[in-house]
């Protein structure tokens, strides 16, 4: 589904990230460059797939790491806006390296790495971007100011760069996807309490999978979604119906 295309994960050492680089490495990418903070999470890819170290609050290590993509590859398909932290606390309790933590990785790092990358895919001709984004951003949390803020902007950004990078011609989409409450080691920190009451408000009585948010990336990263984009597409097992 997405044969011969040049693909970007950031955050793909585990979790949704990993399942998106395997998913897309699986389904025919030339080659898929796995993003994250740390070596140790890049260890076991598939063959055409790459891991390097990079931060996406880093500008000057994203822009190196694109420079030599595009000197290997002579163009990027898809990028995936995938790493996120969190940092909760409810709002009187959320001091100041809370919020700017996770502003400076969700918010700006999807910024960051849009802004690298999104001028080369016009250059080009095309592309697809996916920002991760989060029900959360749609219909807010409890405890998580910072998280929805940022899984807000992404939306925003995904509507803006629409817009901006399909100027001239260029076929280049940027669509968002929100998940649900997906079965990851983010999750860890929630309590069983709360993971419970997710589970019963879901039509589907479950949390979800990492690889059915990598089955809707995949499918937007492809040509099947050519005419799809400024969109956000929920994948919550009906949670908000
Ligand atoms: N798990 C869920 O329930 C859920 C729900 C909705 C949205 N999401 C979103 O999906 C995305 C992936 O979540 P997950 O559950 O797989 O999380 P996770 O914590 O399991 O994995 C996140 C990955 O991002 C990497 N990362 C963190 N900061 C980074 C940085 N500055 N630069 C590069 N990589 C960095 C981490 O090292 C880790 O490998 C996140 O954006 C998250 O907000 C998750």
């Amino acid at each position: 589904m997405v044969k011969g295309k040049v693909c970007i994960v950031t955050g793909g050492g585990r979790g949704i990230g990993r399942t998106i680089v395997e998913t897309l490495a699986v389904n025919g990418a030339e080659e898929v460059y796995a993003l994250d903070v740390s070596d140790d999470a890049l260890q076991g890819l598939p063959d055409n797939a790459t891991g390097a170290v990079v931060n996406v609050t880093d500008p000057s290590g994203i822009a190196e790491f694109v420079q030599d993509v595009i000197r290997r590859h002579r163009r990027i398909d898809v990028l995936v806006n995938n790493a996120g932290i969190t940092r909760d606390a409810v709002i009187n309790k959320m001091d100041d390296e809370q919020w700017d933590q996770v502003i400076a990785v969700n918010l700006k790092g999807v910024f960051n790495m849009a802004r690298a990358i999104g001028p080369e895919m016009m250059e080009h001709g095309s592309g697809s971007i996916i920002n991760i984004s989060s029900v959360v951003g749609l219909d807010g949390n409890m405890g998580q100011t910072n998280y929805a803020a940022t899984k807000a902007g992404v939306v925003a950004m995904a509507k803006t760069w629409a817009k901006e990078f399909a100027r001239k011609g260029a076929a280049v989409r940027a669509n968002a996807v929100a998940p649900g409450f997906i079965n990851t080691p983010m999750l860890e920190t929630v309590p069983e309490k709360v993971i419970e009451g997710i589970r019963a408000k879901t039509p589907l009585k479950r949390l979800g999978e990492p690889q059915e948010i990598a089955n809707l990336v995949l499918f937007l990263a492809s040509d099947l979604s050519s005419f799809i984009t400024g969109q956000v597409i929920r994948c919550d097992g009906g949670l908000v119906v």
